[in-house]
């Protein structure tokens, strides 16, 4: 995936990983299910507890829609334009509905709750509807459906983390993995949606967490990304007369599996990293040098009404703080042009923030109004659409040239990279990633490689989105 995507690429690509192809399993299974999801990485974790709850049931994964009993989408909510992608993809299931009888549709995910009523019965597009804390009752939901009943179940939990489930791996690599440490989110940022669709915040057993990481570890795998919306809030209290577990211990446990296992993390509020945090990273080589830190505006005005509580000031002094403990560190960030009221000055406030952090990679979207968050309920969406898009543009514009920059200061360095595969452009060369989490792709000189190896690259060349390099022996 390129580093600098704007918002609908950023949807297309991450469509994109939604079709990519993965081994059919082995096992000869009555029933089959065909699983899309859209949106963030938690999303894809996701979908892979629903794989192993729907594999116990008997239903076997496919990638051939003609081939599956149960068709389920996991959607997205985050933006408007997720929501339009997955309606257009359920009319074309509908179509398909009309010529095989029995199949099922499902939708899962941050879309349930808000769409259930709408999908379900107004437009009648879906036999169930699943709500990301429900996935357990999958099995009855399917009955009921099977029997001509409307099956729904989007209610949140406080508890459910799926802890004791293994998730059966979809799409991988098995080189790396998605870890889930947590789920919802207890931050009410004014545009986001997450915590009214996914509840309240809540961390699972670090044991579960450290077992599920040992298990990919022996299964060849050789990265894990520990994945919340808010991993640095990340606190788990085992039994009362155990101490309880923070990001930072939980970081030093999984990183002490093995000093060949690669250990990411996304994502941190710059509120909430810690000292604690980086100084473990700095301990651990096999940490990534690596953090998504998200700035979302670069004006302390518009980061007020949006209630990230912070300012520009402490933000900078953040990354200050991260170049200090760990100079070779790279910091992506998501940003949001044309936030409620935001004038050309908070605009200017944003291309100035990133271009003092330096980012190597952006995220980066205009806004678009939620339905129920905070920013819908007490503010006027103001801004016209081709002035946000206008400031997206600039936005690009700079994250462009940041990463350029970035990657030519590489060119000449030496990397640790881990393989992950073929290059998608041509197969005679090896693609990679550093700890700081850039592409590498470089010629297949040597035998006996594969994915999963560590080797050390020279860096010849780059462009914006990938550094070209050749092994050092
Ligand atoms: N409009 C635009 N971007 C949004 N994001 C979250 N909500 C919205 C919204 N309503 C972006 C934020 C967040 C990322 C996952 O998506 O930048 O960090
Ligand atoms: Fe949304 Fe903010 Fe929570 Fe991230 S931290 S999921 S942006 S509310």
């Amino acid at each position: 995936m390129s580093h600098t995507l704007t918002d609908q690429q950023h949807d297309e690509a991450r469509q994109g990983e939604a079709f990519a192809p993965f081994a059919e399993d082995p096992n000869q299974y009555d029933r089959h299910f065909f699983i899309e999801s859209y949106g963030c990485q938690m999303n894809f974790a996701d979908s892979e507890i629903v794989a192993s709850i729907l594999q116990e049931q008997g239903f076997g994964a496919t990638r051939q829609l003609e081939k599956a009993d149960l068709i389920l989408l996991n959607t997205c909510s985050i933006r408007e334009k997720a929501e339009q992608t997955v309606r257009k993809r359920l009319t074309e299931f509908k179509k398909l509905k009309k010529v095989r009888k029995g199949l099922l549709v499902g939708v899962l995910g941050c879309m349930a709750e808000r769409l259930k009523s709408k999908f379900l019965e107004e437009e009648k597009l879906v036999d169930l509807v699943v709500g990301p804390d429900a996935y357990r009752t999958l099995p009855q939901l399917i009955e009921e459906a099977a029997g001509g009943q409307k099956a729904v179940n989007v209610l949140l939990s406080r508890e459910e983390t799926y802890a004791d489930i293994a998730p059966v791996r979809l799409d991988s690599n098995g080189v790396s993995a998605f870890v889930s440490i947590m789920r919802g989110c207890n931050n009410m940022c004014a545009f986001c949606v997450v915590p009214f669709t996914r509840g309240r915040e809540r961390s699972r057993d670090h044991r579960s967490i450290l077992a599920e990481c040992q298990d990919l570890f022996d299964n060849g795998y050789r990265e894990v990304t520990l994945l919340g919306q808010n991993v640095d809030s990340y606190h788990f209290s085992p039994e009362a007369d155990q101490a309880p577990v923070n990001f930072a211990q939980l970081l030093e446990q999984v990183a002490r599996i093995s000093p060949l296992l690669r250990v990411r993390f996304s994502t941190s509020h710059p509120k909430d990293i810690t000292d604690e945090v980086l100084t473990t990273m700095a301990k651990y080589t096999n940490i990534c040098r690596y953090i998504h830190l998200p700035v979302q505006s670069g004006s302390t005005r518009i980061l007020q009404l949006m209630n990230r509580t912070y300012t520009r000031e402490w933000y900078k002094a953040k990354v200050d703080r991260i170049r200090e403990i760990l100079p070779d560190c790279g910091i992506s960030s998501d940003i949001i042009a044309g936030f409620c009221t935001e004038t050309e000055e908070d605009h200017r406030d944003t291309l100035d923030i990133m271009r003092y952090s330096g980012y190597d990679y952006g995220y980066m979207f205009f806004y678009s109004e939620r339905p129920g968050t905070l920013a819908h309920r007490r503010y006027v969406d103001d801004i016209p659409l081709d002035i946000k898009k206008q400031r997206l543009q600039e936005i690009v514009a700079v994250q462009y040239e940041l990463s350029l920059t970035s990657n030519q200061q590489d060119v000449g360095k030496e990397f640790e990279v881990l393989i992950e595969g073929d290059s998608k452009r041509d197969e005679q060369d090896w693609m990679g990633r550093t700890s700081q989490n850039k592409v590498v792709v470089f010629p297949k000189s040597k035998a006996g490689l594969k994915a999963g190896d560590y080797v050390r690259i020279k860096i010849d060349q780059c462009t914006k989105a990938t550094l070209m390099g050749r092994l050092v022996e």
